[in-house]
């Protein structure tokens, strides 16, 4: 369950990686200041709501990447390396390093410039990727923007539906205004562009995540994906696939934020309606450029976690299901630190714990999950490379169950997932359009059991619990670590 072998050559060479190389990525996401400390510390505390430094760094990261890779992921994304404000504001410290103010020098809380290339060797050994989330839109003055010619003039965006404003005016408020780079002037432009490229060359990045990009004009960012050579994907945080969906072409990749929403609604109570989480399915397949370079997620450090959502509780088996529904749909999964730990936060910067604190329990039930759903998708992808970009297709559902196909004829991957109460009725659901024929021998991943295809052609899947499942062909799993 170590990775994905198949990309160990490629990856331990790699001086960033393509979008079709993250295709097949799994991202763990977690905040460089809040996930390991240097002293190994798992009990320092990190009182979240006071907005301050709690001594996470990269040589903390390296040390703990040992539970990451177990658990099946073959990247991380850090939050911002560059040197930000020191100021101590309303809203506490620049711990989360979207304040930038330096962009040529390193946030030494972090470590030196030798710990973060280490880091990025460290992953390289492993064959992982290192993202680094990056800002651009906005910055204090300094370095080559060190006057005011180069930032639009001070006005805050209040109407987030007026696009001019959102380009032209700046973020924050009256406490902590984050000043809006002018992106159109030319000159600007370049000193981006050779940035950026100095960064992934300097530290030997794999990835990029990008912040606010929305806030920017479409057009600088063809430039800004070129000039970083790496896959990029963007944060748009918007769920209408018709406002996100074209900034991907643009960039690489945009966070799916429209599957974000349907997804969150499918799951976060019994009673829930599935059908728009199906609808979406689609609707972002045939809307965006490439539904397979997205990238999914449940939680991060914007939005509450999903554990924190009223009527989540920590037995119920729902956090399951999303899980599963990350790793097993189209896009990159993105899993944020804690979430293996079902750590409930909710709105930033409560759902910024120290993930050190659950001392990266391997035993938890979602951490066992989460391998083993990353394992299955590793081995699907190592028996058919063809899966990666196969558009993942809803096949059933109804009130409170949907089930999903990925991957073609003979190594697809079935899940099917509820938002069913704990404990609620055991029922055998048939899952009809699965692509199995008559008879054939499945496995269903999570509990190790065999499922016999029916003599009509669908899957009975025994639903208990409110568990996910997912079936793939036994024959396929034969030999493999998986199959225990
Ligand atoms: C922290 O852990 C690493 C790796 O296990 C070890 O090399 C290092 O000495 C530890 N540091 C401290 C201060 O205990
Ligand atoms: C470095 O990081 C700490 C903690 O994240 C933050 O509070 C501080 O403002 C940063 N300092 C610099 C110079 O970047
Ligand atoms: C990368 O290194 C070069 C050479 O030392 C330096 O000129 C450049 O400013 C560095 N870029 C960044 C983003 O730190
Ligand atoms: C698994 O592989 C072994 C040895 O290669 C073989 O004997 C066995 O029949 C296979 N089982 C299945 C279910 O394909």
């Amino acid at each position: 369950m170590a990775g994905r072998p198949f990309l160990l050559s490629l990856a331990a060479t790699a001086l960033g990686a393509t979008p079709a190389q993250w295709r097949s990525q799994s991202i763990y996401f977690l905040l460089t200041d809040r996930f390991a400390r240097t002293d190994n510390s798992t009990s320092a505390e990190c009182d979240t709501t006071v907005g301050q430094y709690c001594s996470g760094t990269w040589r903390g990261i390296i040390n703990q990447l040992d539970p990451i890779q177990e658990m099946g992921f073959t990247a991380i994304w850090i939050t911002p390396v560059t040197a930000q404000i020191e100021d101590h504001t309303s809203y506490g410290q620049a711990y989360h390093g979207y304040w930038q103010r330096d962009i040529f020098a390193l946030n030494s809380s972090y470590g030196t410039d030798d710990d973060l290339k280490a880091l990025a060797d460290a992953l390289h050994d492993r064959g992982m990727y290192l993202m680094v989330d990056v800002v651009a839109n906005h910055m204090g003055y300094s370095g080559p923007f060190s006057s005011q010619k180069y930032f639009h003039s001070p006005c805050f965006v209040q109407n987030y539906e007026d696009q001019t404003q959102v380009e032209q005016c700046w973020l924050g408020d009256n406490s902590v205004s984050l000043p809006d780079l002018d992106t159109n002037r030319a000159n600007t432009r370049d000193y981006w562009y050779d940035w950026i490229g100095s960064l992934v060359s300097n530290y030997s990045i794999d990835g990029l995540r990008i912040d606010t990009v929305k806030h920017v004009q479409k057009d600088f960012w063809d430039g800004f994906n070129d000039a970083a050579g790496v896959y990029c994907f963007n944060e748009i945080f918007d769920g209408d696939p018709a406002h996100t969906c074209p900034y991907q072409e643009h960039l690489d990749g945009v966070l799916n934020y429209p599957i974000y929403y349907p997804l969150l609604n499918a799951f976060k109570s019994t009673s829930s309606s599935i059908s728009d989480l199906y609808n979406m399915i689609e609707t972002v397949k045939y809307t965006c450029a490439d539904s397979t370079l997205l990238s999914n997620f449940i939680k991060n450090h914007d939005n509450p976690r999903f554990a924190s959502q009223p009527g989540v509780q920590t037995t119920c088996p729902s956090p399951k299901n999303v899980a599963a529904f990350l790793i097993l749909s189209d896009g990159i999964p993105i899993i944020y630190a804690g979430q293996e730990q079902h750590c409930s936060g909710g709105n930033d910067p409560s759902n910024r714990e120290a993930t050190w604190l659950s001392r990266y329990s391997t035993e938890s039930e979602l951490y066992k999950l989460i391998a083993a759903s990353n394992a299955i998708c590793t081995h699907a992808i190592g028996q058919d490379e063809g899966c990666l970009t196969y558009m993942n297709r809803p096949i059933y559902h109804d009130d409170s169950t949907i089930a999903m196909r990925k991957g073609y004829d003979g190594t697809q991957v079935i899940t099917a997932l509820t938002n069913a109460a704990n404990g609620g009725s055991s029922y055998t659901l048939s899952v009809p359009n699965t692509g199995f024929k008559a008879n054939h021998e499945l496995t269903e991943i999570y509990s190790c059991t065999s499922v016999t295809v029916d003599s009509a052609g669908s899957v009975p899947v025994h639903m208990d619990s409110g568990l996910p499942h997912v079936l793939y062909p036994a024959a396929g799993l034969n030999g493999s670590e998986i199959y225990q």
